[in-house]
This record gives structure tokens, sequence and C-alpha cells, in this order.
């Protein structure tokens, strides 16, 4: 388990469909520099693992237990994580997994936080709650994670309006386009970057 190479490692958390894990797979199926090395799972029926084993990414699935007792850290060393992403990841991570990879996590939310953040804010209750609130915009945010809900420093926003006759379904479509096509990209500049470029380049 775990790789060698000298490309630089993602690892994704993801909860559920995994719509956006599937764009970074895809992004660095073939990528020069930067790979998918795992994907890790709270949900045993994620539909994010079968995207990845699609892939011939490996996945590990765990639960509160594991996570609280470090199990997870355990299982995560190995594939030595440039950056972790939360892709529609929705448990809070424990305060001594966060601490173990500073500026190393990082979480994309539907909408342009501070507002409609926190637990509970996650998915379609976010777009229900930006309806409600009659937002004429919304959108995505990337932002590092800490040990509290959707609090982490932002790293890239982007906004989409909100329509007058937007449902849940039509809203939570027009964000999502906006995940997809950003995530990959700020997940890539973040990699590339000199602040993460630690590794030591291929003789
Ligand atoms: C995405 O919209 C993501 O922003 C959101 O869950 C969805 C997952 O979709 N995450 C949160 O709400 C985190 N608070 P996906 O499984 O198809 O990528």
């Amino acid at each position: 388990m775990g790789t060698s190479s000298n490309k630089k490692n993602i690892v994704i958390f993801a909860s559920g469909s995994g719509s956006n894990a599937q764009r970074l797979l895809e992004q660095f199926e073939h990528h020069p520099h930067i790979q998918v090395v795992a994907l890790f799972s709270n949900n045993p029926e994620a539909f994010a693992l079968q995207r990845a084993q699609k892939f011939g990414v490996p996945t590990a699935v765990f639960d509160r237990p594991m996570l609280r007792e470090g199990k997870v850290l355990e299982l995560l060393l190995p594939y030595k994580p440039d950056l972790i992403v939360l892709a529609g990841f929705l448990w809070l991570l424990p305060a001594s997994f966060v601490q173990a990879f500073p500026d190393k996590i990082i979480n994309i939310h539907p909408s342009l936080l501070p507002k409609f953040g926190g637990k509970g804010m996650h998915g379609q209750h976010v777009h229900q709650a930006v309806i409600d609130a009659k937002e004429a915009e919304t959108g995505i945010t990337i932002h590092y994670v800490n040990e509290h809900y959707d609090e982490g420093a932002p790293i890239y926003q982007e906004r989409c309006p909100v329509e007058p006759n937007d449902t849940c379904e039509t809203l939570s479509a027009r964000v999502l386009t906006l995940e997809h096509r950003h995530l990959p990209r700020v997940v890539e500049e973040l990699l590339l970057s000199e602040k993460n470029s630690s590794k030591t380049p291929a003789a």
C-alpha cells in the first residue's frame, strides 16, 4: 500500500455520490505531477467508492470509532498525502486529525461562506436555506479545514445568481456545475504552487 512516485498525492474524502471526486479522478488520471492515491469514505454505500474503484484507486471505509481513535490516520499515512480534499464529506474531523495535516486539508462548500455554513449545512439543506432567505446570489467556497464546520481560511470563491423560480434542484445543479469547473483547477494550483512544493524533484 502507499506510493513511491514523485507525484503529489491527493487523498479524497467523500460521503455520497462523489461527482466532485469523479472530476478530480478524471483531471489527475494521467497528470504528470499529481495523482489521486486513495478515496476514503464514512459511508459504505457511497457511490464515490465505486467511482474511485473504476479508476483503479484504492478505497477505505471507516466509522466514527475508527476516526476518533486514530485508525483513519494510521490507514492514511502510508499514502503520504500532500493534499486531502473533502469533496462532499459530511463529518467533522477531530482536532488531532486536522493538526496532523496543517494546511493540507481543504473542503468544498456549496455556498458563499461564511453564509450558510456550519453543522447540518450540507447539500440540499444549504440550497433550501439560500432560497428561503431570498438571496440574490450564491456560489461555492473552497477553504482550508480546521476543527470547526466550514470555518477555515477561504482559498477561492465563485458566485452565481439565484433565479426567482429556482428550486433546490435547479439551484444545486447550477452550483454543482461551478464546483466541477473550479475544484480540479484550484487543487492543481495549490499542489503546484511553491507553498506546497516540498518534495524532492525526480532525479
Ligand atoms: C457538493 O455540493 C459539496 O459542495 C457538498 O456536498 C455535495 C457533494 O456532491 N458539500 C457540503 O455540503 C459540505 N458541507 P458530490 O458527492 O456529488 O461531489
